[in-house]
């Protein structure tokens, strides 16, 4: 029979190359390392091991195979206590006085890259550029002059987690996004614009001014839409309709931006640089940093033939009434019917600029793989991944007049304002209200959006996202506040301890406080298991639901096991302290990778 040894057990043990206790045999066979291992609550265990899941030949069955394990495990083990078979899982729990000589140390070792540098796997030298894998992941891509709705806001916040996430855990990675620049839509505001533009207002209020311009013309562009749309209705011919008004001049300027007219294209230009530039200064709000602002524009036309001499050279592009369309149900894409690639007038679809995009990032960027957070799209190939999400219900009904971006954040900042002056003592004491109750504001509404799965719809609930209490981002920081500033009342600096760890590795509670400060450990060491988990499943609720058990073991203990006041001496007030920053470290760490920057007081 081989060992099973503590490397084997979970993440955590994976990283603790220079165990400093010696690992004794047990008598269970190897397998290898698997992070699902690890519970879902203490009381079950830290670690659980299904035996079926070994695949431990012999006659026995599970069950009896686990209570063989469970009496047969050696006594006296220094890192897990005897375990007691549950049916065919057997639960591991770590022995109290030696957990804090392992985790404390390995966090403070590693600090903000505790829990995220574990994924040896991924250094793969074939791989090139040192051996990191690259992943693109688009996200956020909002329509120029258009309204930033709820969808963008949850692409933009999932999205970025991705790629914390994957940068975290040693990925190369290309934050995109696939701004929706180009088609008729910026024909019609360049005619908006001579109508309606001012470049008083353009300076004052980029994004709303292009926004105001597009709602005005768009107005005036109604009736004629709502007539072409009944004369097709009714089967009749709409060129006419479309010859006149607004609508030929909408087509004639978007077909000069088509043929590269350069007066044209400067127009458009401006607005995108504009936008961009708009854009740019909201995302770093949420600390988020594209690093391509690619766009429908960008598709090269030669990039558009290739896919189309490919579709024509597999045999699946065919004609169907003057427009080209691929037919899924002949070639077995069974929810798929038919799709049209390029339109009867000779344009391009959005399909089809869409793959060409693929091709031109492939060539750029020769990605590992490329995730598209957005609602889901099936008809992309093996490497793409679609990270789809539910729907955000009533943002702008219970936010206010929220189009854009900005709004939403200044929106949720100014309710957080309010709340916190309501505690006109503790608001006194903070030094810069406005940026404070900004960065809170965008936890709670970031929290918000991420505490359910991807795929749940949310109503918007400003009264419980601002509120301390309960799963709330103003919760989080709060515990985050406090953590901090118990060192900072106790007079210690981040060194003091981590020197103090280092040279006195031994020093914690022994009395009734001990299960407290062991608990918080076990929570601790759980970390790397959960970030490993969330980079399967691409759920940010992985990491929050974890951070949440986190801040309330820490919020509970936090009334027995105090710091400042123990009369316990210097060594024990020094211990709990470590063990206060190492919580208050794993919690920063998780809070940055959700996107949330935490808040010192
Ligand atoms: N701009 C699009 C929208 O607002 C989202 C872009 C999605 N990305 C893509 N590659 N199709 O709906």
């Amino acid at each position: 029979m081989s060992t099973l040894t503590p490397e084997a057990l979970g993440a955590l043990l994976q990283g603790l190359g220079t165990d400093p206790i010696p690992t004794r045999a047990c008598p269970i066979p190897a397998y290898s390392a698997d992070p699902s291992t690890s519970t879902a609550t203490l009381t079950n265990g830290d670690l659980t091991i299904p035996v079926p899941r070994l695949r431990h030949k012999g006659k026995k069955s599970p069950a009896d195979q686990c209570a063989d394990f469970a009496a047969n495990f050696p006594p006296g083990h220094p890192l897990f206590q005897i375990p007691n078979a549950a049916g065919i899982h057997l639960p591991i729990f770590f022995t109290s006085n030696s957990l804090h000589r392992l985790i404390l140390p390995f966090v403070f070792q590693r600090q903000r890259s505790y829990g995220h540098d574990l994924q040896a796997g991924l250094h793969d030298p074939s791989a090139g550029r040192s051996g990191r894998k690259r992943v693109i992941v688009e996200f956020s891509s909002p329509n120029i002059a258009k309204e930033f709705h709820a969808g963008h806001l949850r692409s933009t916040i999932i999205g970025a987690f991705i790629s914390n996430l994957h940068e975290k855990m040693g990925w190369d990675v290309i934050k995109l996004n696939y701004l929706g620049d180009w088609g008729k839509q910026l024909g019609l505001l360049a005619v908006g614009w001579q109508r309606f533009g001012s470049e008083e207002e353009l300076a004052r209020q980029p994004l709303t001014h292009l926004l105001d311009v597009y709602a005005q013309i768009n107005a005036q562009f109604k009736p004629e839409q709502d007539e072409s749309k009944k004369a097709r209705d009714e089967g009749r011919d709409t060129s006419e309709i479309e010859s006149r008004g607004i609508f030929a001049e909408r087509n004639a300027y978007f077909r000069r931006m088509e043929d590269g007219d350069p007066e044209a294209l400067a127009l458009w230009w401006r607005f995108r640089d504009i936008s961009i530039e708009r854009y740019t200064s909201t995302y770093t709000r949420l600390n988020i940093a594209f690093d391509e602002y690619s766009g429908e524009s960008q598709v090269k036309s030669s990039t558009v033939d290739e896919v189309e001499r490919d579709l024509k050279d597999k045999g699946v592009y065919e004609e169907h009434n003057g427009s080209w369309v691929i037919d899924f149900k002949k070639h077995n894409a069974k929810p798929l019917h038919i799709a049209v690639v390029r339109g009867r007038t000779g344009s391009t679809t959005y399909l089809l600029r869409d793959v060409a995009a693929v091709l031109e990032r492939e060539k750029k960027y020769g990605f590992d793989k490329m995730i598209y957070v957005l609602i889901g799209r099936p008809d992309l190939a093996a490497r793409l991944q679609h990270v789809s999400f539910g729907k955000v219900i009533g943002m702008s009904s219970r936010l206010g007049n929220v189009k854009l971006l900005g709004d939403i954040i200044d929106q949720t900042g100014a309710a957080m304002h309010e709340v916190m002056r309501r505690n006109a003592a503790k608001y006194a004491q903070v030094q810069d209200p406005e940026s404070v109750s900004d960065i809170v504001g965008i936890s709670a509404v970031m929290v918000q959006d991420m505490s359910g799965k991807r795929v749940n719809n949310y109503p918007v609930d400003i009264a419980h996202m601002t509120s301390f209490e309960g799963n709330t981002g103003t919760y989080l920081q709060y515990c985050h506040a406090r953590l901090n500033s118990t060192l900072r009342k106790a007079g210690l600096a981040q060194e003091d301890i981590a020197k103090y760890i280092q040279d006195h590795p031994t020093t914690l509670d022994n009395g009734t406080e001990k299960r407290h400060c062991v608990d918080l450990l076990r929570l601790m060491s759980q970390y790397p298991d959960v970030t490993a988990t969330a980079l399967r499943n691409l759920e940010p609720s992985t990491i929050l639901t974890y951070l949440f058990r986190l801040a309330h073991q820490f919020s509970s203990s936090y009334d027995v096991v105090q710091v400042i006041g123990t009369n316990e001496g210097r060594y024990i007030m020094l211990g709990r302290a470590a063990l206060y920053e190492g919580a208050r470290q794993v919690l920063e760490n998780g809070m940055k990778l959700l996107g949330i920057t935490p808040v010192e007081r």
